[in-house]
């Protein structure tokens, strides 16, 4: 070899050794999950009656998915249900992968019965609780489970390490079959029948009848500190949780960290996610831990019942505490429309340190967010059996989302399929009216429609959602695909542009993937747009989707391939 030739190999290989030193070192290569998800009816048991419920695996709720920021998921889902279903990794960002996403009709076509998908993404940046669910008609009141991000090896959590970590999956559970309820709800027009109880890890609790055998018991040993990552899982309901005399220290939201902060209760709406520590420092002995509703609508029907676990303090022995027979106290919980308390929880939240919050703001939308009523040509008919004989539906400024039944939004957009869709969804309500006040009756039906509203790459976006009172002010969930959002701001009435806007949180605000409008109220979103595709953002209280309180934005590919969509996988579903 010559000398030149000689300097050049060791000079390649010594760089490659480096290379690969501080790859290993500081940027390991992700870990792979391959998971196979058979989608499948199985019998369950609950309130005394065994009902043909769709699980994953057999498992209700489903597995838990435990991976680490940086790593990869190849989950295939194999339908071996009676109904269409897709499954959504709520809260993962999926950047320039929408096909991963999973919102049927949006992203992909459902997986038939008899399909299979394999659904592959890699988690980049993104540490804390998430969960996964079905995203298909009701099918997630039981196919759902928690996906938790660690950090990556050799990163810790911002605080001490918990002794234990439980995941806390809040549920909704129908006498019944989930699919039907909703199916005879789409035939009236009618509010859908509400559930029967609410379960923690799948199971009601002590105070429901057959079921205090399997209430979830979450052991702790005095003296220790533990990670409660709580999902609010339910398919149409606020929740306050609580535990006995605990103190509970929130240190995350939706997969952010927060700034630490006690509470005696938290408020969790569908499809967020609320980290906290306990530390086990009462006497030993076993604690109710209790969820039940936050409700807003008024006069609405709702599910007032109460579910229950219990924490219960294992001694060095390996014997429980004393009082281990009797009783555990049951937690004082906020009464059902206790808004000062979910409003004092919801505006303690903020980000443990300074967040990249987009000061200019290149789109400016400003969205209603709330019910509506369709008039009937033959009033109280079978299917007009809603308020004064008329159909529930929902609407973000005025119109109620149409989901396509030919094709997803995605395929059409990215194969260039005309009459799918149309880019036209109003960046303001086209009429102005008084949100939140005494609204007239002309105003209360919405026009049904398949808009989307574009985005250039990287646009700076705000938004205000504005809760309206047309049939009710409500707290609506909302929920953004592909993004997560720092609430900067929120208040009651009406948001006004002259004041409002000098309160914003620029600094430390919270950052999530869903947020619910204070009742009679608006809240203040900004993100950058930096993920294309096409990002469903929907109310997340099930009964609100399916009467159309939905919209999407299509995010346009920016410069080169690193800010465009990939190309969809082969196996991508066909309509
Ligand atoms: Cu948790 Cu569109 O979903």
């Amino acid at each position: 070899m010559d000398p030149q030739k000689l300097a050049n190999f060791w000079m390649c290989s010594c760089l490659l050794f480096v290379t690969l030193l501080v790859s290993s070192v500081s940027f390991p290569a992700g870990e792979v999950h391959y998971h196979e998800f058979v989608i499948q009816a199985r019998p369950v048991k609950r309130l005394c009656r065994t009902h043909s419920t769709i699980t994953v695996n057999g498992q209700f709720p489903g597995p838990t998915l435990a991976v680490r920021d940086g790593d990869s998921l190849v989950i295939t889902a194999i339908n071996r249900a009676r109904y269409n279903v897709t499954l959504h990794w709520h809260g993962i960002r999926q950047l320039r992968n929408p096909w991963a996403d999973g919102p049927e009709y949006v992203t992909q076509c459902p997986i038939q019965p008899g399909g299979t998908y394999t659904y592959r993404f890699t988690i980049q940046s993104q540490e804390g609780t998430l969960w996964w669910h079905a995203h298909s008609k009701w099918l997630r009141a039981t196919v759902y489970g928690a996906l938790i991000i660690f950090p990556r090896w050799g990163l810790h959590y911002p605080f001490p390490m918990p002794k234990r970590e439980f995941p806390i999956l809040l549920g909704e559970w129908w006498d019944g079959n989930p699919m039907d309820v909703l199916k005879q709800a789409l035939f009236t027009g009618a509010a859908p029948n509400v559930s029967d109880a609410y379960t923690i890890n799948g199971q009601p609790g002590d105070l429901y009848r057959c079921s205090s055998k399997g209430t979830a018991v979450f052991p702790v040993l005095p003296g220790e500190t533990i990670l409660l990552r709580i999902i609010n899982a339910a398919l149409n309901q606020e929740l306050f949780f609580s535990v006995a005399n605990h103190q509970m220290t929130v240190v995350g939201v939706d997969a952010a960290y927060t700034r630490p902060f006690a509470t005696n209760v938290i408020m969790i709406g569908p499809g967020q996610t609320t980290n906290v520590l306990i530390t086990a420092n009462q006497a030993a002995g076993r604690y109710y831990m209790a969820a039940r509703a936050y409700q807003t609508a008024q006069n609405a029907a709702f599910d007032n019942t109460t579910t229950t676990a219990i924490l219960q303090y294992i001694l060095a022995s390996g014997s429980s505490g004393k009082g281990q027979s009797s009783r555990p106290i049951l937690p004082r919980l906020p009464a059902y429309n206790d808004t000062a308390t979910a409003t004092a929880f919801t505006s303690s939240l903020r980000s443990p340190w300074k967040i990249k919050v987009p000061t200019q703001i290149d789109e400016n939308l400003f969205f209603t967010v709330g019910l509506g009523l369709i008039n009937c040509s033959n009033p109280n008919s079978p299917r007009c059996q809603g308020p004064n004989g008329t159909r529930f539906a929902a609407s973000m400024n005025n119109v109620s989302f149409v989901f396509p039944r030919t094709n997803s939004l995605m395929q059409a957009y990215y194969q260039g399929i005309p009459g799918v869709f149309t880019t036209d969804f109003p960046p303001v309500p086209p009429i102005q009216f008084d949100y939140t006040g005494n609204v007239s009756r002309g105003l209360w039906q919405p026009v049904k429609a398949t808009k989307l509203y574009k985005l250039k790459f990287g646009s700076r976006v705000q938004i205000i959602l504005q809760d309206t009172s047309i049939v009710s002010t409500e707290d609506h969930p909302i929920h953004l695909h592909g993004y997560s959002f720092a609430v900067i701001g929120a208040g009651f009435g009406n948001f006004n542009p002259r004041n409002d806007p000098a309160k914003f949180n620029l600094i430390d605000p919270p950052v999530r993937n869903t947020i619910g409008t204070p009742p009679g109220g608006w809240v203040a979103i900004r993100f950058v747009a930096d993920n294309p595709g096409v990002w469903l953002m929907h109310c997340h209280i099930d009964s609100h989707l399916v009467w159309g309180l939905a919209m999407s934005f299509l995010v346009e590919n920016g410069v080169g391939e690193l800010q465009s969509v990939i190309p969809p996988p082969l196996d991508l579903p066909r309509c």
